[in-house]
């Protein structure tokens, strides 16, 4: 089953999203930021970043809900919003684009959700990152 993109759902992620990036762990940058995967089953799964001293080790918002994904036996995200509070919208960084394309579903586009004062703003993954690079279908 394929949870719908609804405006309750956009709203539940962007809710989503936004609540973990008050949990972002970012002393060396200042710039929270939070996202929110929606699982085909409408569970959603977040994410925020977590920087280490070690400034390289640091870990995007992204890529913390991707693995989070992925540690709950998922490997489609069929939507993702993304928030910044100090920088809106904020798009996945390059890195962030290829992790989350290893769960892009097979059959349908990825939305992703870009949080902004005006409302939310929608890209898919194939717009952030034409001729990917992807994972073996089958
Ligand atoms: N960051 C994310 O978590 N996601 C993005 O899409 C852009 C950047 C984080 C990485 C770092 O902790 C901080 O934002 C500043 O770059």
């Amino acid at each position: 089953m394929t949870a719908a993109l609804d405006p309750t759902t956009i709203a539940a992620l962007l809710d989503a999203a936004r609540d973990a990036a008050t949990r972002a762990y970012a002393p060396y940058s200042h710039f929270p930021v939070g996202a929110a995967a929606l699982l085909p089953d409408g569970r959603i799964v977040t994410g925020c970043n977590v920087e280490n001293a070690s400034y390289p080790l640091s870990i995007c918002a992204e890529r913390v809900a991707a693995a989070k994904v992925a540690e709950l036996g998922e490997r489609t995200i069929v939507a993702i919003a993304v928030t910044a509070p100090k920088m809106s919208p904020v798009t996945p960084c390059g890195g962030c684009r290829q992790v989350l394309n290893e769960f892009h579903p097979t059959d349908a586009p990825m939305p992703v959700i870009l949080d902004a004062p005006d409302g939310p703003e929608f890209v898919t993954l194939d717009e952030l990152l034409p001729r990917n690079f992807g994972r073996p279908v089958g």
